[in-house]
């Protein structure tokens, strides 16, 4: 049947899902409606092959549902790899909500988003992103035992981000050991770019280790408070990727690793936490490379916060939570040795390791 709802003659010419940019064989986009709540949400499930697909919820205030479809698309894709890179079993999905988290996040809202997490029967499981916190995990849990990332109280793992502020640190000694030969970080100047949860955690190790730490944030509060507690020095200059340095740790937003920043970066190694460093994987993989820069994968080094809500489901305590982000810094020397002897990126040669985790279970599955 024809729609009357819409005319065909003003559809889209770009198919609105299979033939998205980002749409990258997903096996499952459910669309989510309650107009009692207000509730518009989405969930992508890109692949199961290892598991349940697993990935927080995002709240934002997208400027249409195009950018929403685009984010759930991209964002349930890194979770496949990130699981299959640190070994986990689990596949890739992640949810957006449309809307204000500050203004239209409510119980009800949460609740019935549960309702629809829980009628995917546990092929998507779901945790916090931005715009979500603890409490609405819980509510989320009232509906549905599909959730991680609940309160301790109610049986889970708790703040993951001092776990995954030691995945990267873990990464972040990996690389030194590749570029420098030791993975002893004491005297190297490191920036870190955002002293948020986990950045602050990090700054803890690197200053512990007796590394020489610069500190940027747009938070004024929050450079001192953190300057005060570990003699970090603060950075006030305005050009950060000019400066001299031996690390730069971006642990703020994605995307400053591009063709401006690049073009000016004398640091040796980047490592840091923040989600899609490179602003484009391929380009700005390869211009790295030329510059001898060497990059520890932003979806391997900050694995630790997936290993934590993992652990929520496989029962497992703090000890094995510590073994399994420790190592991150065997995965990240076998991806720069991988990168070595196949001339390719680290960010392709993660990917291709996760791809072929992907693949053996696969074939595995249908002997
Ligand atoms: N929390 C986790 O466990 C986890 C796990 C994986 C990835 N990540 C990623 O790591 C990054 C940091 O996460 P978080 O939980 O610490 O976030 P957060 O919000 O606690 O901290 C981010 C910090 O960056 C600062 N900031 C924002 N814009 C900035 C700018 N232009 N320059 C300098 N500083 C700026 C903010 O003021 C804030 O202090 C994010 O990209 C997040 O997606 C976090």
């Amino acid at each position: 049947m024809v729609s009357d709802v819409i005319h065909t003659n003003e559809l889209h010419k770009v198919d609105p899902v299979f033939g998205q940019l980002s749409f990258d064989n997903h096996e499952q986009v459910v669309f989510c409606n309650d107009k009692d709540t207000g509730l518009k949400a989405i969930i992508g499930i890109h692949n199961t092959v290892l598991g349940p697909a697993l990935g927080g919820t995002r709240m934002w205030q997208y400027n249409n549902e195009w950018e929403a479809l685009n984010d759930v698309l991209r964002l349930s894709r890194g979770m496949t790899f990130k699981s299959a890179i640190t070994g986990l079993n689990l596949g890739g999905g992640k949810a957006v909500i449309i809307g204000d988290a500050k203004t239209q996040k409510t119980p009800a809202l949460m609740k019935k988003f549960g309702e629809f997490v829980h009628s995917l029967s546990g092929r998507y499981i779901t945790a916090e992103d931005i715009g979500m916190e603890t409490a609405d995990m819980d509510l989320v849990r009232d509906v549905t035992p599909y959730v991680t990332g609940i309160s301790e109280s109610r049986g889970g793992a708790g703040n993951p981000s001092p776990i995954t502020a030691y995945g990267v640190f873990m990464g972040m000694k990996a690389a030194a050991k590749y570029k420098f030969g030791t993975d002893v970080l004491e005297d190297k100047t490191i920036y870190v770019q955002g002293i948020g949860h986990v950045g602050e955690a990090l700054v803890e190790h690197l200053t512990n280790e007796g590394a020489h730490v610069i500190i940027a944030d747009i938070n004024e509060e929050r450079l001192q408070t953190v300057s005060k507690t570990y003699g970090a020095e603060i950075y006030r200059g305005s050009d950060i990727y000019s400066e001299n340095m031996d690390i730069y740790a971006p642990c703020a937003l994605g995307a400053t690793v591009n063709d401006a920043s690049i073009s000016k970066l004398k640091a040796k190694v980047i490592s840091g936490a923040a989600n899609n460093q490179l602003a484009d994987e391929k380009r700005h993989g390869a211009m790295l490379r030329e510059k001898g820069i060497a990059y520890a994968p932003d979806f391997l080094i900050n694995a630790g916060g997936i290993i934590n809500v993992y652990a929520e489901l496989e029962g497992y305590g703090k000890t094995e939570i510590m073994r399994k982000t420790e190592n991150i810094y065997n995965t990240t020397l076998e991806i720069f040795t991988h990168s070595e002897v196949n001339n390719s990126t680290t960010h392709n040669s993660a990917l291709n390791i996760a791809l072929d985790r992907i693949e053996t279970r696969k074939k595995e599955a249908n002997k």
